[in-house]
């Protein structure tokens, strides 16, 4: 008998939908193992306002597959006018459960985002005081920092002085990449978590730059060295709760990414799963994958575990996942981890 592994049904905690035709393409791939997902609010225009949430929810409902039971977690994009009464409204009514804060052209569609920090300085101790999570991208923006340190700066210059100057406050440090950010939620309490994504388990900057430049695994933060990918290794497979899974699948067209400015994404909703299981299969914590893909993040949110499970097999062969999904305005390459993987969904 071949090799299962059996587990509560995944929760992801970062996620991009996108709205119309894309929306519709995408959310498939993920509604098939996990059951809920915390929804990026960057859209064109982003999610600012409680009315934008509603509607934004609205619409992922309406494109949920028949028979799934699918439970989109709604953000709001934190801009300098974010009105905290608004925020407020959307979080105690249940419609949000988190806010996201994007520094200004940080990444994809973050142009509405923070500029002067002090400027959300009374929104972020509203949200302390209704105990409404921060999650944030966690990069600065000034050009004269090098890319590959903008997440240990942003770290050290605007999230250290932010958690400082507003206790209570319960920060989600989004995408972590960094063996610094690793160490940053470890020497903190229970009230810091970070998310981590598949694809900074297999990658180091290495796989996006030798031999050629690979626009498929261009993402941000972009992936750093390889010591920062074994510190994402050893934090997300040593079941401390402050660290769960956050896909951050962000669809891109591939001509988009394939082109001489390509954007930031990596499109990870269709194989996350099996994927996680070769990682946790290879650090020998097969047992810990359930903690952070369905245990820690739900506890962090304080809503329930999900009541169903997902099942996990082992398989003789490598398995040939899809290379690209199709949606009407062209293809989405699927992330390829670049390894074999022997895992995959059992179907039920
Ligand atoms: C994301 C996207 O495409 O929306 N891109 C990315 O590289 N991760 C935005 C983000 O989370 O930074
Ligand atoms: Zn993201």
């Amino acid at each position: 008998m071949s090799e299962t592994i059996r587990i509560i049904r995944p929760d992801d905690w970062h996620l991009h939908l996108r709205d119309g035709p894309m929306l519709k393409a995408v959310l498939p791939e993920t509604t098939q193992h996990f059951a809920r997902a915390l929804i990026m609010p960057n859209l064109e225009p982003p999610v600012i306002s409680s009315q934008d949430a509603q509607s934004y929810r609205d619409e992922i409902l309406r494109a949920i597959p028949e028979g799934s039971d699918f439970e989109p977690r709604m953000t709001l994009y934190l801009t300098e006018e974010t009105d905290p009464d608004d925020l407020a409204k959307a979080y105690n009514s249940g419609l949000i459960i988190a806010a996201k804060l994007y520094p200004v052209g940080a990444t994809t569609n973050s142009f509405s985002g923070v500029r002067d920090f002090d400027k959300v300085r009374a929104v972020l101790d509203r949200m302390a005081k209704i105990g409404c999570p921060l999650c944030v991208h966690g990069e600065v923006t000034d050009p004269n920092v090098d890319i590959f340190d903008r997440e240990s700066v942003f770290i050290d210059k605007i999230l250290t002085p932010i958690i400082t100057q507003t206790p209570g406050l319960r920060v989600v440090v989004e995408h972590i990449t960094t063996k610094d950010a690793v160490d940053f939620v470890l020497a903190h309490d229970k009230d810091l978590a970070a998310t981590i994504t598949t694809h900074h388990l297999f990658i180091n900057r290495n796989h996006i730059l030798v031999g050629g430049i690979r626009p498929h695994y261009y993402c941000l933060p972009v992936a750093k060295r390889e010591e920062h990918r074994l510190a994402l290794c050893a934090a997300s497979t040593s079941e401390d709760h402050r660290f769960f899974l956050g896909t951050d699948s962000a669809p891109h067209l591939d001509h988009l990414k394939e082109a001489a400015c390509g954007c930031a994404g990596c499109f990870t909703a269709t194989n996350t799963m099996p994927l996680l299981a070769h990682i946790f299969e290879q650090a020998n914590a097969l047992l810990n994958l359930e903690g952070f893909s369905s245990r820690h993040g739900a506890d962090f949110y304080g809503v329930p575990f999900n009541t169903g499970q997902l099942t996990l097999e082992k398989t003789d062969a490598p398995v040939r996942f899809p290379k690209s999904l199709t949606t009407p305005q062209g293809d989405v390459t699927v992330f390829d981890p670049g390894v074999e993987i022997y895992w995959q969904v059992a179907k039920e």
